[in-house]
Formats: structure tokens, sequence, C-alpha cells
């Protein structure tokens, strides 16, 4: 994690916008699969944001300009449990550790919550996180209310945190920014690897596999979401991860995979053919995702409206359909009846961070906000024809692809964080010549 004087600055920012007010973030509860043996936990994406602080059962409340100003609930120590589960902070460790002004157990919230939130105007909170958090927090609010009568104090209105939040995670330091790069690089290698693996015969798990195994080899602890590893028509499933066919000839594969470093992820996805050379519809087909893409990209630089991406991709895949003959329509038809979303259903990307959907107001005040330096978003077309689509040309029939990459603003104009994995045809050819050092899988 980074240095505690990197979350200082984030809560320094964040007190300049919720003056005398207070925001109260809670882990989500510990999912329960199977109680007996338990499962990786993930923390809270804006508690890691605002703390760094990893472990389950944890509240953070901020409190700007008061004191105590950072208060932590936390797991007490517990030999009993920490022999199974493993070490954890506890209520002193974690105060020195984190920097905290105050720490208490989690088990003292309901005794605590009340008085800490009396003083604040406002909470900002966000419920349907944990429903545990929810009640202690109801709870501490009404109970404040009751007090008002001595104190003239404590009516707190809770508003909902994502919108203040959003505003500095959308903007993201030096250090964010590497820590996204290197999750691209990590995946990059793992994408490259996945091309050189995939032949006909071997299985989309198999080719979930070797990609799992660089994202732990090169020290990721996790995926930021399920990959998508979709031969033949899986592709044309949006949300597919089964990941459970064999790929064949003269398929192609999509993946949509990105994991994490330091709780930032990637999210990369690249389409090629199982055999390693493209068929001539294929080709054709891959080509007109790939064009679209490459006119979003090379518009992505600051002052440029986030609405003025989705459009450009809207109008270049358009034409994209028409030349292909997918719709037997001119381009402006096609764009202006919206009739390309029978085969562009989703849109041309979204914020990114340590969510891979990030939090992030896409408009302000009702109008499409501005690229600026510091954004992170992808950027990823698709075309996706169901199999029994009797209207397209048979060639295209069950195709998928999709090509998504992850875009920085700069000063200038744009870094594209995952541009290790191949995109052309030409590229992506030559990598599937390489030898795979998976192939006795
Ligand atoms: N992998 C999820 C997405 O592309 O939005
Ligand atoms: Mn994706
Ligand atoms: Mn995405």
């Amino acid at each position: 994690m980074f240095d505690t004087s990197t979350y200082k600055n984030r809560r320094k920012k964040l007190a300049d916008l919720i003056p005398n007010c207070a925001m109260l973030i809670s882990s989500y509860p510990v999912a329960m699969r199977n109680p007996d043996v338990g499962h990786k936990f993930r923390q809270e994406s804006s508690i890691v944001y605002f703390t760094g602080f990893e472990e389950e059962e944890t509240v953070f409340l901020y409190r700007p300009g008061r004191t105590p100003e950072t208060v932590l609930f936390v797991r007490p120590k517990d030999p009993l449990h920490e022999l199974w589960e493993g070490v954890r902070f506890g209520v002193e460790g974690a105060k020195n550790h984190f920097g905290m002004d105050a720490c208490f157990s989690i088990h003292d919230l309901d005794k605590h919550l009340s008085e800490l939130l009396s003083p604040v105007e406002k909470l900002y909170y966000k419920f349907d996180t944990n429903p545990k958090t929810d009640t202690s927090v109801l709870n501490a609010v009404e109970s404040a209310r009751r007090a008002r009568g001595r104190t003239g104090l404590g009516v707190v209105p809770i508003f909902d945190p994502t919108e203040v939040i959003g505003e500095l995670r959308l903007f993201k330091d030096r250090e964010e920014i590497a820590a996204l790069q290197r999750a691209c690089d990590i995946s990059a290698e793992a994408h490259v690897e996945a091309m050189k693996f995939a032949k006909p015969g071997v299985s989309e798990k198999q080719v979930e596999a070797v990609m799992q195994y660089i994202f732990k080899a090169r020290g990721s602890d996790r995926v930021g979401y399920d990959p998508i590893v979709g031969s033949g028509k899986n592709a044309t499933t949006l949300h597919y991860n089964e990941n459970k066919d064999t790929c064949k000839d003269f398929d192609l594969l999509l993946i949509d995979a990105g994991t994490e470093c330091k709780y930032y992820t990637a999210d990369i996805t690249r389409t090629f053919p199982v055999a390693g050379v493209f068929t001539s519809a294929q080709k054709d087909f891959y080509n007109a995702v790939l064009t679209a893409q490459m006119d979003v990209l090379d518009m992505c630089k600051p002052g440029v409206k986030f609405i003025d991406l989705q459009e450009k991709a809207r109008k270049s895949l358009s034409e994209q359909i028409s030349k292909l003959g997918l719709i037997k329509e001119r381009p402006e038809k096609i764009y202006e009846d919206k009739l390309y979303q029978k085969y562009y259903p989703h849109n041309i990307g979204h914020w990114l961070g340590l969510d891979v959907h990030d939090v992030g107001a896409y408009f302000l005040g009702g109008d499409s906000r501005e690229l600026e330096p510091g954004m992170v978003f992808t950027v990823e077309p698709g075309l996706y024809v169901p199999i029994d689509d009797q209207d397209a040309p048979e060639e295209f029939r069950g195709m998928g692809v999709r090509i998504e990459d992850n875009v920085l603003i700069t000063a200038t104009g744009n870094k594209i964080l995952s541009s290790g994995v191949p995109k052309t045809v030409d590229e992506i050819e030559e990598v599937m010549k390489l030898p795979s050092k998976f192939a006795d899988l």
C-alpha cells in the first residue's frame, strides 16, 4: 500500500468537500459461502482509498475539523481467531499504523456512534453496503435526534457519498497511475500468453488458467472482475464467464480480463482467431471494430466531452455496420435511428480505478463532463451478431468482437496504459506464431 501521507492528503481534499459534515464508510459483510472454511475478503474501495486499511469488519468515520477527526472501528485482537485467520492489527495497532486519531473495537460501534455523529450537520453514508452498519447508523441518528431537545444538535440528514467520493477518485495521481500501469502490464502479459497458448482443442478454462498463472506469478492479489473467455458464439454473450467450452478451429476467442495491482484494476479485451490466422470474414469484422476504436482513441484529450466519445463510437460503428452489410441501410440512417443498438448494445466505456466500473460522475449539472488530465477510462467498442440472426450475412453470424483499452488523459492528449497487448491483425498473427511456455498444459 502507499505511505500514510498519501491517505492523509486524500482526506484533506475530502475535508474541503464536506465542511461541518462527516463521512462514514463501511466494509462489506463477510460473504457466507461456506462459513466453515472461509474465503478471501476484499476491502471496500473507498476505505482503501482513504485509509489503506485492508481488514474486514471495518467502519471508517471521518469528521473533518473535529476531535477526533479520523476514527476507525476494527476487529479487536483475539488470539483464538488470529490462530485460524491470521494476525490482526487490533485497536491500538490500527491506530498507530494507519495514523488515526481514534480507534475502537467494531463491537463498540453502537456505543460510540451516536455521540460522534451528534455535532455534525450532515452525514455522508451509503446504504446497502452492509446491513449491520445500516442498522447501527440508523440507530445512532435516531438517538442523536432524541437527544436534540437537550443539546439543540443532532438531526443528522444522511446523503449519498458516491458523488463526493467520485470527484476525488476520478482524478488519479502519480502513485495511482503507476499502480494502474502495473495492473495493465501484468494483464497485458497474460493476454499475450493467452494468444500464444490458444489453439483448436484447448478449453476456455485452460486459457483462463494460463492468464491466472501470470496474474498470480506477477504478484497480483486478485482479478478486478471475473474473466470472460468466450470462444465462437460465446463471444456474443456480453457477460459470459462460465469459460467451459472448447475452442474450435475457425472460432474467434474473446478475452476480457484484467487483474489488480494495489487494488487498482486493468480492464482489457482482445479478440483473436483460435487458429492463429484470421479468415477473410473475421478480418473484415475485426477491422470494423478496430477502426471504430481508433476513431475514438484519436479523440481522447483534455476538453473533449465524454458523450462525444460515445457518439463517435456510434457513428463510426454505424458506418462499419453498413459497410459489412449487417444492416442494409445508409450509415446516417443506422446512426440516427439507433439501429446500431442491435449489434452494439453497450456504451463506449467507463471510468477505471479501484473498481472496474469506477466511481465518478459522467454528467455535471446535466451536461456531459469534459475529459481532464488524470482521468482513466476504458474505450471498448464491440460488435456482436447473434448466431440465429437471419438478417446478417451468414459469414458473420455468431461472431463477437470487442477491443478494450485503458486510457489515461494527459496534459496534451492520452496515454494508452494497455498498449502492451497486440491489437492489429498483423500484430496478433505474429504473436500467435510464438511458442507457448504452457504448451504441455
Ligand atoms: N469487464 C467489464 C467491462 O468491460 O466493463
Ligand atoms: Mn472489460
Ligand atoms: Mn470495461
